[in-house]
């Protein structure tokens, strides 16, 4: 597509990360009862991917948040579009989500879901862009780490598109200071 400007993460690079945490993951939450809360839409299929390298029973569920409109800049309001179904009173909650940026989405995440009444709170994620962090947040599942660019592909949207692209790329510089 003509508003790659490269690609930055390969297919088989993130294969093998969601593996790696699939494993972990299945290990640390052994025996124990795991809600896995998907953040959409960006981390769709991440979750798709990382669900399947599990080995233990765990319940999925979605929550739908928006801190970013249509440009590539965070607004740093975040609207709560579709809430969970599941009761997570009494369990372990995992988010997943597909980028940890300024960390302000995650941050109210937690928050959010903490006054619920869980047995733990974590966090995985697909990429990380530690430059641009303006919330501390912790990442038990991290996984990888990216330099200051704007990238599509792997659930992330640049104006809602391009997220099924299969493997992590550089948007164009053009294509967002145009507008
Ligand atoms: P945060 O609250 O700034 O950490 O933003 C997290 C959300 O911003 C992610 O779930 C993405 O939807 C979006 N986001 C952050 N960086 C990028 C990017 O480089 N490309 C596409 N979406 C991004
Ligand atoms: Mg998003």
């Amino acid at each position: 597509m003509d508003v790659i400007e490269r690609v930055l993460i390969s297919k088989e690079e993130l294969d093998r990360q969601v593996e790696e945490l699939g494993s972990r993951i299945s290990k640390d939450y052994e025996g124990k009862e795991l809600v896995i809360i998907g953040v959409l839409k960006g981390g769709f299929i991440f979750l798709a991917d990382l669900a399947r390298k599990i080995t233990i029973p765990v319940d999925l569920d979605f929550i739908s948040v928006s801190s970013y409109g249509d440009s590539s800049k965070s607004s740093g309001v975040v609207k709560i579009i579709k809430d969970v179904d599941t009761n997570i009173s009494g369990k372990h909650v995992l988010i997943v989500e597909d980028i940890i940026d300024t960390g302000l989405t995650l941050n109210h995440l937690v928050e959010l879901l903490k006054t619920r009444g869980p047995l733990s709170v974590k966090i995985c994620a697909a990429l990380d862009k530690p430059s641009r962090r303006k919330a501390e947040v912790h990442v038990e599942y991290k996984g990888i780490e990216i330099p200051d660019e704007f990238v599509i592909g792997y659930g992330l949207d640049y104006a809602g598109k391009y997220r099924n692209l299969p493997e992590v790329c550089i948007l164009k510089k053009d294509v967002y200071s145009k507008k």
